[in-house]
């Protein structure tokens, strides 16, 4: 992957003059073929109501034909070359096309969700076999995903990606990247970070798109961990883009520690065991923010001109919050006398050195070493602010958006269990 965004071929279509866009007709499905699947049988989301295409809206249009569920232009180029470059800000949400990939993700899946419910004209890509270690089917994608448009494609392949929006048929305005590697292992967070995240810009450019906002991670302030980088350097490509274009701006979101993240020892505790954390418990902080929240912060970035070509660091409401402070009131909300299980830090030390001495006799055991790092990291680094002259993370600086509290979260957790707050592969984001 060493093309230059700027030397690419699929950039040809910038140059266009731009008028107005097409979008898909809400309710229907297309395979990676283009070919779709079904209209919607599913009775209304919960989501909120389920919106079949508006024929008068589509009479209002005379450029548009409906073709077996889809609509599409007589011509590709006539609907990329119909759209200003910035132009898609004026218009209302629903002649807004907006490209999700990472559609299936704990993030992604709210995205999607928040953007349906905001009414815009969402075109969600998805794995046929999606979820942790694709354990979704394609009618379970669907049905999650109601309201979008889905289209199954690969990320991982540009020609296949290019290909499927191709054959939507439609422009693309923004595109939104939830994608995050599943495992966190070296050559994932490449392959999804960097390359499959870099291929949804070039494939979202070739069809238009003007504006991009990027799910990225505060932790990327300090980057020591594999997937840090991956993000990093897609965040330095997608704003070379912007200066190298001035018709094209982006929104990199930085946020702070999910809820997934936290919730791992409610029920743990809650069964008598004890809360567990490294040194003191004070070793690191962050301030949670949940998937609406996060997903409305995200939705909010297509179309806010005060959030264009930003870098957008953001937590949850509250103050920040130590895995004593969290561990305490997990104890204060089941009624228990609080009990810690401290582990020192320097084990975390002495196994990543263990594993680093070994990767250099087994190369194999490189996701092993890595996955000991992303363990060490998040136990002693906070999910803040960084002031990069003195080194200290800041809960004052850190911007606080939305409204549900960890403490709501544990109190659901208590109640109802994990369920959907399932951490990935290797059990570390
Ligand atoms: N956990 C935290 O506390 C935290 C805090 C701050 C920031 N973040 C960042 O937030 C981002 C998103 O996190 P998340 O928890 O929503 O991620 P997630 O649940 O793991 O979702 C990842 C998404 O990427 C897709 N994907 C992964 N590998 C793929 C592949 N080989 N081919 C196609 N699609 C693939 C997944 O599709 P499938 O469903 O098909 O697998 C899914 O849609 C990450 O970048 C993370 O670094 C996390």
């Amino acid at each position: 992957m060493s093309v230059s965004l700027s030397s690419s071929p699929v950039f040809t279509v910038r140059s266009f003059h731009r008028r107005g866009s097409q979008r898909l007709a809400s309710g229907f499905w297309v395979d990676s073929t283009g070919c779709p699947l079904f209209s919607s049988p599913l009775s209304p989301s919960k989501w909120g109501p389920f919106r079949e295409p508006d024929p008068e809206r589509q009479r209002r249009r005379p450029g548009l034909r409906l073709q077996g569920g889809v609509v599409a232009s007589g011509s590709l180029e006539d609907a990329i070359e119909a759209s200003s470059p910035s132009s898609f800000r004026s218009k209302n949400p629903e002649d807004i096309n907006v490209l999700v990939v990472g559609s299936t993700g704990y993030i992604g899946k709210f995205v999607v969700r928040e953007l349906v419910s905001r009414r815009f004209n969402v075109i969600a890509v998805a794995r046929e076999k999606s979820g942790i270690r694709g354990g979704n089917s394609k009618e379970e994608t669907l049905n999650d995903l109601r309201g979008a448009n889905v289209s199954f494609s690969d990320v991982t392949s540009l020609d296949a990606l290019e290909e499927s929006v191709g054959k939507l048929g439609c422009s693309i305005d923004v595109v939104v990247s939830c994608l995050a590697s599943r495992n966190g292992g070296v050559k994932d967070s490449w392959k999804i970070d960097y390359e499959a995240t870099r291929n949804s810009l070039l494939a979202g450019r070739k069809f238009g798109a003007c504006h991009y906002v990027l799910l990225s991670a505060i932790c990327v302030q300090k980057p020591l961990l594999e997937f840090q980088r991956a993000k990093l350097k897609f965040e330095a490509e997608l704003m070379e883009e912007a200066k190298r274009d001035q018709g094209f701006t982006y929104s990199i979101v930085r946020p702070t520690a999910f809820f997934k993240s936290l919730g791992g020892q409610v029920e743990l505790v809650k069964d008598g065991k004890p809360y567990v954390m490294f040194g003191d418990g004070k070793l690191c902080a962050c301030k949670p923010i949940s998937e609406a929240d996060l997903a409305s912060f995200i939705a909010d970035c297509v179309l806010s001109a005060d959030r264009i070509n930003q870098v957008l660091p953001i937590g949850g409401p509250g103050k920040a919050l130590t895995p004593l402070e969290q561990g305490e009131m997990l104890f204060r909300l089941l009624g228990k006398e609080p009990k810690f299980l401290k582990v020192p830090i320097e084990i975390m030390d002495f196994v990543i050195g263990v594993l680093d001495f070994l990767v250099k006799v087994f190369p194999g055991l490189e996701d092993a070493a890595e996955f000991g790092k992303i363990g060490r990291y998040y136990a002693a680094e906070s999910m803040l602010i960084l002031d990069p002259e003195t080194g200290e993370y800041s809960s004052e600086k850190t911007p606080s958006y939305g409204k549900d509290t960890l403490e709501k979260f544990f109190q659901r957790v208590i109640r109802e269990g994990m369920a959907g707050q399932e951490l990935g592969e290797q059990t570390i984001f």
